[in-house]
C-alpha cells in the first residue's frame, strides 16, 4: 500500500530560480535564502520518496486566461519546463507517475472533487523552483512527480477549506493504491507578497509566522481564513498559501514539525518553508521501551537521525 511519509511546503519565488540559473547562489543576498534549505536537502536525501505530489499554481504558462481549471492533475508521463519569456529553465524534464496519477484522479473524482485531468502540460517556476530547493540541481530529478495545479491567479480561487479537503481525498487515494510507494506531498506558493498596485512589496511576517504555527498545530483554523483576509493581510498574491492547505489536508491531524525556515525578502516576497511528518512518539521514548521488536527499534533509530534535523 502506498503511504504519505511527509508534507513539505515552500515558496516558489521565480527570482530564486533565476539566481540558480545565473549562478548567484553564493552571493550574500541569495546565500541567506539558500542556506535555509541545506538541511531540507539533507532531509529529502534521507527520506528518498518514491513519488512527490507537488501542488503549485501555473502562472499563465500552461493555461492562459482563456481557460483556467480550478484543480488540474498532471497524468502525463513527463512534463517539460515551460518557456516563461526567456527560454525554458535549464532543469530536467519532470517525469510523471501516470499510474498513480490516474488512480488519484479516479479516487478524488468519485469522491466528488471534479478535477481536470491533464495529459499534456509544461511546468513553470511554480513547480521547478521548489524542486531545486529540496533536490538541488541534479541532471535528472531523483523521483517521479505528479503535478497538481491550483488556480490562484484568476478570481475566484478555491477556498482554503476546499483545498484542505482535497488533501484529505488525496490521502485516501494514495492509501488505496496497492503498490508500496513512499509519497511526499509538497505544497508551494506564498508567503505574503504583492507584486503590483499601491501596496506592491507588502510583506507581513506576523501573519506568515502565525500561518506556519497553525499549519502544524491548528490547520482547521487556517481553513476558515476568507479570501479577503489573505488579500488584506498577506497581499494580493498571498492567496497562494491556500495551496499549502492541500498538503496539510493530506497529513494526519497531529504532525511533528521537523524543520522550518523563514526569511525576508527574496525579490519582493517572504520565503517560508516547513517540513511536517506524521506524529510519533519521540525516538527516546520509543527506544526506552523494553522488549521492543527489532523492526520497531530500527525505526526508532531512524527517527533519532531525523531528530538531528529538527530546527526552529
Ligand atoms: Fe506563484
Amino acid at each position: 500500500m502506498a503511504r504519505i511519509i511527509a508534507g513539505v511546503s515552500s515558496s516558489h519565488v521565480p527570482a530564486i530560480g533565476a539566481a540558480i540559473d545565473n549562478k548567484q547562489t553564493e552571493e550574500p543576498y541569495w546565500k541567506r535564502v539558500f542556506s535555509g534549505f541545506e538541511k531540507s536537502k539533507e532531509w529529502m536525501a534521507q527520506a528518498k520518496p518514491d513519488v512527490v505530489i507537488l501542488i503549485y499554481n501555473d502562472h499563465a504558462s500552461a493555461f492562459s486566461v482563456e481557460m483556467v481549471p480550478t484543480f488540474a492533475l498532471g497524468c502525463a508521463a513527463e512534463f517539460p519546463p515551460a518557456d516563461e519569456g526567456w527560454g525554458p529553465r535549464p532543469v530536467p524534464v519532470v517525469k510523471g507517475h501516470p499510474q498513480l496519477a490516474a488512480h488519484i484522479a479516479q479516487s478524488v473524482i468519485l469522491d466528488e472533487f471534479d478535477i481536470t485531468v491533464v495529459n499534456k502540460m509544461e511546468v513553470d517556476h511554480g513547480l521547478t523552483v521548489p524542486m531545486n530547493l529540496l533536490f538541488g540541481s541534479p541532471k535528472e530529478w531523483p523521483c517521479p512527480v505528479i503535478p497538481l495545479a491550483v488556480n490562484v491567479v484568476l478570481y475566484p480561487p478555491p477556498t482554503g477549506h476546499r483545498c484542505f479537503m482535497l488533501g484529505r481525498a488525496i490521502r485516501k487515494a494514495v492509501e488505496s493504491y496497492p503498490e508500496d510507494l513512499r509519497v511526499v506531498v509538497f505544497g508551494t506558493g506564498g508567503m505574503s507578497h504583492q507584486i503590483s498596485g499601491p501596496r506592491a512589496g507588502l510583506i507581513n511576517s506576523k501573519f506568515d509566522k502565525a500561518f506556519l504555527d497553525n499549519l502544524t498545530k491548528d490547520p482547521k483554523k487556517l481553513t476558515r481564513i476568507p479570501h479577503l483576509e489573505y488579500m488584506r493581510e498577506a497581499g494580493a498574491e498571498g492567496i497562494e498559501m491556500v495551496m499549502w492547505l492541500v498538503m496539510r489536508g493530506a497529513l494526519e491531524d497531529k504532525v511533528d514539525e521537523v524543520y522550518r525556515f523563514y526569511t525576508v525578502p527574496a525579490s519582493n516576497t517572504a520565503v517560508g518553508h516547513i517540513i511536517l511528518e506524521p506524529h510519533r512518539r519521540s525516538a527516546k521514548k520509543a527506544a526506552g521501551k523494553s522488549k521492543k521488536p527489532a523492526g520497531k527499534m530500527k525505526r526508532a533509530a531512524a527517527r533519532a537521525k531525523t531528530a538531528v534535523l529538527r530546527s526552529r
